[in-house]
Parts: C-alpha cells; sequence; structure tokens
C-alpha cells in the first residue's frame, strides 16, 4: 500500500474532531515547553507555530500579554478551517518545507510535527537561517523518537513517513544546524509515557 501524506491523514483526523483529543493529549508537554522559553521573552516577541493543527497553541500565545504576533502554519486543509474557525488569529496553509514566512519570528515553536518530513534535519537548518530573527529561539517537541519504543510501530499503523531518531541525533543535528545553547530534555513525563523530547536552541544574536 502506498505511504499517505501526513496531512491527508490529519485533515481526516480533524472531520472526526480528533484534533481534539490531540490537544488535550499534547497539553502537558506543550505547557512544560512554554514554560521553558516564555519566561526568556522579556519584551514583546513574535512567535509561529509550525505543524500548528487547529491553531490551540497560537491562541494561548496570543493571550500572553508580552506575545505582539502569534502565526500558525500547516498542511492540512481541514486543520486550517478549524484554526480559522476558531479564531481570528493568521494562519497559513502550506506543506512544508516548501513555504516559508514572509517575516522572521523571535520564536519558533513546533509540537509533534517535525518527524513527518523526510529530512527533519534540513527543516531545522532552514528554521535556524530563514525563519529566526538573531538571538530568535526554536523549542520543538516529538514523542516518536527511539527511544519511545512505544511510538516505534506508528509509521507502520498510520502508513504515514516518520523519520526515526535517537535523542543523541536529534542534539546534534540542533547543533549542526547552528543553535547554540542547546537543551534537549523529556518533558510531560507521565504514567506509561517516557516523555515528549523537546529541543530548544537559539540563534547567535
Ligand atoms: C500530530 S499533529 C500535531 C498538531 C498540533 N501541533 C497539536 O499539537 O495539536 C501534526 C500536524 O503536522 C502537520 N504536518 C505534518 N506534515 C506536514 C508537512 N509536511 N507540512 C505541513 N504540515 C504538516 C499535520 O497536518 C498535523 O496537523
Amino acid at each position: 500500500m502506498t505511504v499517505r501524506k501526513a496531512t491527508d491523514v490529519f485533515s481526516e483526523w480533524a472531520l472526526r474532531d480528533r484534533d481534539e483529543g490531540m490537544e488535550e493529549g499534547h497539553a502537558k508537554s506543550v505547557n512544560d515547553m512554554l514554560k521553558m522559553v516564555i519566561p526568556k521573552f522579556t519584551s514583546p516577541f513574535s512567535v509561529i507555530d509550525v505543524g500548528c493543527g487547529n491553531g490551540w497553541v497560537c491562541r494561548y500565545l496570543e493571550s500572553i500579554e508580552n506575545c505582539y504576533k502569534a502565526v500558525g502554519v500547516d498542511g492540512s486543509k481541514e486543520m486550517i478551517l478549524k484554526a480559522k474557525i476558531k479564531g481570528d488569529g493568521e494562519f497559513h496553509l502550506a506543506q512544508l518545507p516548501f513555504w516559508k514566512p514572509s517575516i522572521k519570528f523571535d520564536l519558533i515553536h513546533s509540537m509533534e510535527f517535525l518527524y513527518y518530513l523526510h529530512d527533519p534535519f534540513e527543516m531545522l537548518k532552514i528554521f535556524y537561517e530563514e525563519w529566526l530573527k538573531p538571538g530568535g529561539i526554536l523549542i520543538a517537541g516529538i514523542d516518536h523518537y527511539s527511544e519511545n519504543t512505544i511510538s516505534l510501530g506508528w509509521p507502520k499503523a498510520l502508513n504515514v513517513n516518520m523519520s526515526t531518531f535517537s535523542e543523541n541525533e536529534w542534539r546534534k543535528a540542533m547543533l549542526d544546524a547552528g543553535f547554540i545553547d542547546v537543551k534537549i530534555q523529556r518533558v510531560g513525563i507521565k504514567e506509561g509515557f517516557v516523555g515528549t523530547l523537546a529541543m530548544l536552541g537559539q540563534k547567535l544574536n
């Protein structure tokens, strides 16, 4: 059977309201990830959420006093349709890595998106070089990685491409992309779940 496009699968999920369960399931990890970065912004900041799904993280970020711009991008038509219905934020329908924003951001956030790409390490380089302002920060979380053994069956179960790497490989990829002050940390740990692998890095000023 031909491998399916992740964005088609997630459009089906959106039509069946499975984005809501995902929002609930990811909330603890996203909360921990945002706690790692939001306090670093003492002046107004802009943010883009990559693989934003129904836009729930953008809507939360918009409510933070210091956040003057929150943008979402996702390749699923149905997810972006939902994001636009649920709020009046700026959302783009686009297949990555074949799109780039017209402005650079202080913060890039991403939850459960990177490993759907065939070359996520190249995406990290693009984020660094083309999407972030000098001194900007990337925080990205993934649940599919080598050490999370329960996730290793997901590509077959969903019939979707997933790029599988270990914690050390992700750390090296962040450094190779140019990021400094790289932190790789497990967050959102709960019973029966080894945690979301959160990667944090900063672009040189
Ligand atoms: C697991 S969902 C996570 C959604 C959201 N971040 C959340 O936590 O609820 C992954 C999202 O990434 C999007 N996605 C996957 N591959 C993509 C690609 N190549 N370009 C754009 N979006 C993509 C999917 O459409 C989906 O909405």
